[in-house]
């Protein structure tokens, strides 16, 4: 039997449970996938003892992203782009790997759901500067030619990135973020604003070409107040969830050997957890 977990701090929030069980079930494979709540300060004790928990490999989730990077003894291009891990797993030599999925999720979700995205694109725009716009950025580098817009509260924090990924991302004010919307055919929002709890992002769209492509990450709730201002004046939009499955696969292909599919039916049973106006 193959066992996974997800290891956080707290990890009871983390939806990764719902997606590895749903597949395991739906693949019939003899495997369990856990939540392990473990302290910064006992991380790298832990995943040292991955194998005598039992475990074959793991997602990391807060706030070890970066200190599981560190303690791998490879980790693919994704990781060491973002800075962070969010997949490990075990060779049968017992030494550590590590990938990020987050720009694999997000990427490949955009494509699903709005194939059109890259045609004749000239500017994307990229809301926050955190750990998933770093995500978000290196899949969108490596995926289309157009110019990248970051805007962030805190100035600098956009600078490191544009500093980081070079000269195609730009940096805008984060006051003067709705005015550079008029060449931009995509626009994502990587902030946490809009999430159940939290204030809704301010934001003004009429800028926004009429046929640019609206992203959230957030996908709590499904339908952001960004999406239903971008929906209701017509803009294509993509909703966060899309990439947390997405950014699942990989890693379960790695621990059980099945390359999961995703479905309606597993987006269903996952935003049947959500909270209900998200529905
Ligand atoms: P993550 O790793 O999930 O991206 P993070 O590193 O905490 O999380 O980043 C959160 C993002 O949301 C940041 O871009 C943050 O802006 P700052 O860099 O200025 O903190 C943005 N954010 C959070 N609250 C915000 C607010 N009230 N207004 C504007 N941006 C906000």
């Amino acid at each position: 039997m193959a066992k996974a977990c997800v290891i956080g701090w707290p990890v009871e929030h983390s939806r990764s449970p719902l997606i590895h069980r749903y597949w395991l079930a739906e693949y019939g494979i003899d495997g369990t996938y856990d939540k392990e709540a473990v302290r910064p300060e006992d991380f790298v004790a832990f995943v040292g003892a991955l194998a005598e928990h039992g475990y074959v490999g793991a997602n990391v989730t807060l706030p070890h992203k970066e200190a599981a990077l560190r303690l791998a003894r490879s980790a693919d291009e994704a990781a060491i782009a973002i800075g962070a891990v969010n997949t490990l797993w075990l060779d049968a030599e017992g030494r550590l790997h590590a990938s990020n999925t987050d720009a694999y999720g997000f990427m490949t979700n955009l494509d699903a759901e709005a194939p059109q995205w890259n045609e004749g694109l000239g500017a994307a725009m990229v809301l926050g500067a955190g750990g998933a716009a770093r995500a978000v950025l290196y899949g969108l580098i490596k995926a289309t030619d157009a110019k990248i817009f970051v805007a962030n509260r805190t100035r600098a924090r956009a600078e490191a990135l544009a500093h980081l990924f070079g000269p195609r991302v730009e940096v805008v004010d984060w006051g003067a973020r709705n005015a550079a919307f008029g060449t931009c055919g995509l626009l994502i929002n990587t902030t946490s604003l809009g999430m159940t709890g939290q204030a809704p992002l301010d934001i003004d769209l009429t800028a926004l070409p009429q046929d640019a492509v609206v992203a959230d990450i957030v996908y709590n709730p499904l339908l952001t107040p960004l999406l239903v201002a971008a929906a209701k004046r017509g803009n294509a939009t993509v909703d966060g969830l899309g990439m947390l499955l997405h950014q699942a696969v990989p890693g379960f292909e790695r621990w059980f050997g099945v390359r999961p599919e995703v479905t309606p039916a597993l987006r269903a049973h996952v935003v049947a957890s959500l909270s209900p106006e998200a529905a």
